[in-house]
């Protein structure tokens, strides 16, 4: 299994934008890292509108691995892709770190995303012509990172998630479990306090499923708060904390037994 080697680069901070507004001084160091309250997300089909989040408030604290479970169209993707800041909500807050992402305008946001998350996919959404290594070095091309040190940090991240022999391969030279080890090397690129992902073993086998879980596990470990959407109840052996939707809303908050 992959072993992580080796310490994490220490996280960086939350990104302070100028645009930023704290939405409480006085809370904010005393509250969740993750504070989302009375989130509605709906689309519009036709004259309907579907509820994919019919109010959620859940807190989420420096640290924790929160596993959320539920099913087919309960709005987990949902959740997580406006954690993410990858889509915007119809009505509620989400509060990360004492700031409202929702104020955010679309540069600070990219910021947030950027600075603060990283995101881990079902279908690991590697660049098929990028290697290994172009794949996780990606991310900072935005970053204003020279070359030499771009390359360097994903080596060190390959390493991290064991897949130091394969650096130079391309996504199809892989297989699914090492595609998606790929993929949580690029998402650690940036140092981002929160990882979000959603059903990172779904296509996977259960060999592969479990190292990816494991890898999750360690890093969370190392300081990372992880919030993982699954259906896979081995998924929850290494959370700390265990959430069901249904209907776009938390039903039940459990910790392990
Ligand atoms: N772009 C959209 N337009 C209309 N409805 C949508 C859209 N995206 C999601 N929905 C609806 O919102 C609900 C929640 O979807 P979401 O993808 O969050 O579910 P999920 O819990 O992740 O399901 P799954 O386990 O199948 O991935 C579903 O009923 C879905 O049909
Ligand atoms: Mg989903």
């Amino acid at each position: 299994m992959p072993k992580i080697v080796g310490k994490l680069p220490s996280e960086s901070t939350m990104v302070v934008n100028s645009t930023l507004t704290q939405s409480n001084g006085e809370a904010a160091s005393a509250e969740a890292l993750i504070v989302v309250s009375s989130l509605k997300k709906g689309y519009q089909v036709g004259r309907q509108t579907v509820w994919a989040l019919a109010g959620v408030d859940l807190s989420i604290e420096a640290g924790e691995f929160v596993a959320a479970m539920g099913p087919s169209g309960s709005g987990k993707s949902t959740l997580l892709y406006l954690l993410g800041g990858l889509d915007r909500s119809t009505a509620g807050s989400i509060r990360v770190a004492g700031f409202e992402i929702e104020q955010l305008d679309e540069n600070a946001l990219a910021e947030y995303r950027r600075q603060t998350i990283g995101f881990i996919f079902q279908s690991f959404n590697l660049i098929p012509s990028l290697t290994a290594e172009q794949n996780v070095a990606y991310p900072l091309r935005f970053a204003g990172v020279s070359r030499s040190q771009r390359t360097q940090r994903a080596r060190e991240l390959l390493g991290l998630v064991g897949l130091g022999d394969r650096m130079q391969h391309r996504p199809t030279e892989l297989s699914g479990g090492q595609q998606q080890r790929v993929a949580i090397a690029r998402a650690l690129i940036n140092k981002p306090r929160i990882i979000l992902a959603d059903e990172p073993t779904g296509n996977l086998d259960s060999h592969s499923g479990r190292e990816i879980l494991a890898l999750l596990g360690e890093l969370n470990q190392q300081g990372h708060t992880v919030l993982m959407v699954t259906h896979d109840l081995r998924g929850t052996k290494h959370a700390s904390r265990t959430i069901h939707l249904l209907d776009g809303r938390v039903v039940a908050d459990e910790l392990p037994e």
